[in-house]
């Protein structure tokens, strides 16, 4: 999907609405207001209330910001305070911009915490996502989209084709589908039969009539028997699970698969359980990617505010002090110590590592970024010579579910039909201590029990990202042990002239969404600082 030119942004929007309402009055707004997605919906009401700064809206002086990071936060926290004229500058101790939002092509090149380097092989147009893949429909990133004129397209988070497997383990059993690749539509099918087949049972034999009354009864008994592709209040499968031999052309009908495993196996193979996943909030259909990987809203977001003008790259920042009017930064570039003196500062490193900077902060608030815990995950991109999930098993994006310590299996949601392609081999923590050369050898393993041998014979290359070993990150994303208390409340205040942004300091941990809600919110703060009291 293409962002829509014309389709008025921040700034020009609020102004349209305006017009709209001083010509059409009340109702024309309010449909207008509907149409553009402002009014309050199920799917737009948590978001926040910014309102975008604008040309004039500093009296005087632009205040100058140093901004630490990159990364979604620190970007949009220049990019808004730059629509007022704030005079901002970006300190990245990464080559680029995107900080998490990582995509990674040939030639790239990470080294982690143990030393261990890895340069990316895949072939040139190749890519995944090491951290952020997908964005909600209703996430604040699409929007963000638009504006910078980022292009979208659908991203498959849940695929009919795409498998699910679990594999007995020390203490669980998964009875007579265990080990075995099961469809999502097979698994869905008979999930869903044999639940509705024990409800329609249940009703007929009179099991809820304290609960129903006689009409409801009967309605439950219908919406189960289409939920469930009920025969005659019985589930014995049908066409929804696919067929064995394919309908074909003259007298070929062709021949449903079949007959279904008995209700116990489907019950003991717990593959149900995985259905959740998709029904999440923040999982469910529609999904999004930018066109040509994730970090291209970075790298619009990057272009927005003015590029190299106003972000230096490989510049990791050593110290933060509060000065007493202003905040001086400390940073190493170019091999050779340098310091930034600001009016304000935006720190959106993630508390893992700004934890172990020198700063003046308050011991509170040094206690606070204590706290947080750095998530284990990571991801690796596995290049294969042919696309054999499309060419052998019709699957086209999604993704396979397993209990495997891969955990789920990627399959790419672009480049269709070319010759080579990446997919996700896994998207867990389990890989993170496993040496670097040994994680493929895994991962192939693994993705071998589910697709057979051309998982073996057609991998090419791989290249992983174990995030709790990217230095300047040490963890994919953090979680608040005991949740948001008075620590997470703690950093939603700035500590003298310096602010705390990031996804970590928001109620969408581990979404882009929740870096763009929380700059919104520092850049608001700051602002009203900064307009109401001198620096
Ligand atoms: P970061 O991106 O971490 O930015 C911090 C910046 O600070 C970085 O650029 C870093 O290099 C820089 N920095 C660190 N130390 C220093 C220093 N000393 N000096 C200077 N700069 C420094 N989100 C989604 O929307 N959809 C998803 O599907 C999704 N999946 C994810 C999967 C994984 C595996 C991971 C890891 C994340 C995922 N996320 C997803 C979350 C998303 O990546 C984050 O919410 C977002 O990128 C956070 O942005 P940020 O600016 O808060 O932090
Ligand atoms: N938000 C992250 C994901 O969807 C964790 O994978």
């Amino acid at each position: 999907m293409e962002a829509t030119a014309g389709t008025p942004d921040g700034v020009s929007r609020r102004r349209f609405l305006r017009r709209v309402g001083a010509v059409g009055g009340a109702t024309a707004l309010y449909g207008t207001m509907e149409a553009l997605g402002l009014l309050a919906s199920p799917a737009n009401a948590e978001q926040d209330t910014f309102e975008p700064l604008r040309e004039g809206d500093l009296n005087g002086a632009a205040p100058k910001v140093a901004i630490l990071g990159a990364g979604t936060a620190g970007l949009t926290v220049a990019y808004e305070l730059g629509k007022a004229g704030y005079d901002c500058h970006v300190l990245e101790a990464r080559s680029k911009p995107g900080g998490r939002a990582m995509t990674i092509r040939r030639g790239d090149r990470l080294t982690d915490t143990d030393g261990v380097t890895q340069v990316c092989q895949f072939d040139q147009g190749q890519y995944y996502n090491a951290g952020p893949s997908r964005i909600p429909s209703h996430h604040l990133t699409i929007d963000y989209c638009r504006e910078l004129g980022v292009a979208i397209e659908p991203m498959v988070n849940a695929n009919a084709q795409g498998f699910y497997y679990h594999e007995n383990t020390t203490t669980t059993d998964y009875g007579p589908l265990a080990s075995t690749r099961v469809t999502h539509r097979q698994a869905k099918a008979d999930v869903y039969g044999y639940i509705c087949e024990l409800l329609a049972q249940a009703v007929d034999q009179g099991a809820l009539d304290e609960l129903l009354n006689a009409q409801d009864a009967e309605r439950l008994v219908e919406l189960a028997s289409s939920l469930g592709g009920l025969s005659g209040g019985r589930y014995v499968g049908n066409n929804r699970r696919g067929y064995s031999e394919p309908r074909g052309a003259g007298d070929q009908p062709g021949v449903v698969a079949g007959p279904p495993p008995s209700m116990s196996a489907v019950l003991q193979s717990q593959l149900g359980t995985r259905f959740a996943f998709e029904f999440g909030f923040d999982q469910a259909m529609m999904m999004w990617q930018p066109v040509g990987g994730m970090d291209r809203i970075s790298a619009a977001l990057a272009d927005a505010v003015g590029g190299r003008r106003r972000i230096t790259y490989e510049a990791p920042v050593t110290a933060i002090t509060n000065t007493g009017d202003g905040v001086r930064v400390s940073y190493r570039s170019n091999g050779r110590a340098r310091t930034l003196d600001a009016d304000y500062c935006v720190v959106t490193i993630p508390p893992m590592v700004l934890r172990n900077l020198s700063s003046n902060f308050s011991q509170a608030t040094k206690d606070a970024l204590a706290v947080p815990v750095g998530a284990n995950s990571g991801r690796m991109g596995i290049q294969f010579k042919r696309r054999f999930w499309e060419e052998d098993f019709d699957i086209y994006g999604g993704v396979t579910h397993t209990n495997l310590d891969v955990s789920g299996i990627y399959y790419p949601s672009y480049g269709y039909f070319q010759r080579t392609g990446v997919l996700v081999g896994y998207y867990s923590g389990a890989y993170t201590n496993i040496p670097v050369p040994d994680r493929a050898t895994r991962a192939v393993e693994q993705g071998v029990k589910i697709h057979g041998e051309v998982y073996r014979e057609e991998y090419d290359n791989s290249f992983s990202v174990a995030w709790p070993k990217e230095p300047y990150s040490l963890g994919a994303w953090v979680s608040w042990p005991g949740g948001r208390g008075a620590a997470y409340q703690h950093l939603l205040q700035p500590d003298g002239n310096v602010y705390f942004a990031g996804d970590h300091l928001s109620y969408y941990t581990a979404w882009q969404n929740g870096a763009f809600l929380s700059a919104r919110k520092v850049v608001t703060d700051l602002h009203t600082r900064a307009t109401t009291t001198a620096p």
